[in-house]
């Protein structure tokens, strides 16, 4: 017999506005809406093929079991459950960046392997459709399947909380510069963060403050206006991590250089780089600057003690379909 088989590739994204914290875990809804570009060439590559014995998954080139196959398999139940599939799936995943240190990996994954599920059943479903389920594999990811410049709107129910493109990936050339000062991973992933965000006294003056810095940081994106942008991003990521080392118990994701990054590329730009930093659940920092500072950025992140790796992504486009067929 022959097997329906589709594979995606979906990018990484980094959030300017962040989205730390659940109303509802089990949904995925989160309390604030979330702002982010897909980094372009930092992706998923997901091979879905259905009609299997059982959910397997192959991560990496290693057959995987233990947790990361329950998360792909609780998703694909989701699927199933949401498009009436009845059949269990096989699926295959490379991605070229590292896991679990502050590049959403869970994002571009469950991106990529929402689309090529989806079409793998020979199903054909509308962009935003295409946000809602893969969110319910990984809130980022719903931000990884639009193009460009993405925002998450935050909603209140399975359906209307969604993501779509607000400026294309050709709007600002905008460059993450990350700073990789840690490829180890995490100890606490953001799937346990999430929870622990109603316990700092901090929360819920991030998450009231929350729509007005998201109004800032569209407009500022909307009008290239980088000093505005550079302002409310670093506030938006010092708010985040701040409720997270106020949690019980704290989450403490810097490590030393981190804080020398965020220090050095103040400085920078105090010295007229346009460059600004924002940190995800995890200590790599990432250097937001515009195309024409992004090799000086570069240079000069390599200089810094601690810094093992640099990599560069412009903005990257939607998760899209790669190859399909039957095998
Ligand atoms: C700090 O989307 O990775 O990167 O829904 O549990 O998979 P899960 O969490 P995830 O959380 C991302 C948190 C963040 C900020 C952001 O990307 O907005």
């Amino acid at each position: 017999m022959q097997n329906r088989t589709a594979t995606s590739v979906a990018n990484a994204n980094i959030a300017f506005i962040k989205y730390w914290g659940n109303a509802n875990d089990a949904l995925r809804i989160p309390v604030n809406s979330s702002l982010s570009m897909n980094l372009d060439g930092l992706y998923a590559q997901t091979t879905v093929t259905w009609d299997q014995p059982a959910d397997t998954l192959v991560l990496n080139g290693i057959e995987q079991t233990g947790k990361p196959l329950e998360r792909v398999s609780r998703h694909l139940g989701e699927l199933r459950a949401r498009l009436s599939i009845q059949r269990f799936a096989a699926v295959e995943s490379v991605n070229n960046f590292p896991a679990g240190a502050g590049i959403a990996s869970s994002a571009a994954a469950f991106a990529a392997l929402t689309v090529a599920a989806v079409s793998a059943a020979g199903l054909t479903v509308e962009e935003r459709e295409l946000t809602t389920l893969a969110r319910l594999g990984s809130g980022s990811a719903s931000r990884s399947v639009p193009a460009g410049f993405v925002e998450w709107h935050a909603g209140s129910s399975y359906k209307s909380s969604y993501a779509e493109s607000f400026a294309p990936v050709n709007h600002w050339d905008i460059v993450d510069v990350i700073a990789i000062i840690s490829e180890a991973h995490k100890a606490t992933g953001s799937q346990d963060g999430h929870p622990t965000a109603k316990t700092s006294d901090l929360q819920a003056a991030r998450v009231a403050g929350a729509p007005e810095r998201l109004h800032i940081c569209k407009k500022a994106i909307l009008e290239r206006d980088f000093a505005t942008f550079a302002d409310v991003v670093e506030h938006d990521s010092n708010l985040m991590h701040a409720v997270m080392m106020t949690s019980r118990p704290p989450l403490f994701y810097w490590l030393p250089p981190t804080l020398t990054i965020m220090q050095a590329v103040r400085e920078w730009r105090a010295e007229g780089v346009q460059v600004c930093y924002t940190l995800d659940a995890g200590p790599n920092v990432h250097c937001l600057c515009i195309r024409k500072d992004a090799e000086q950025v570069s240079q000069a992140l390599k200089m810094l003690s601690g810094v093992v790796d640099v990599r560069m992504a412009g903005v990257g486009g939607g998760a899209k379909i790669v190859a399909s067929g039957k095998r």
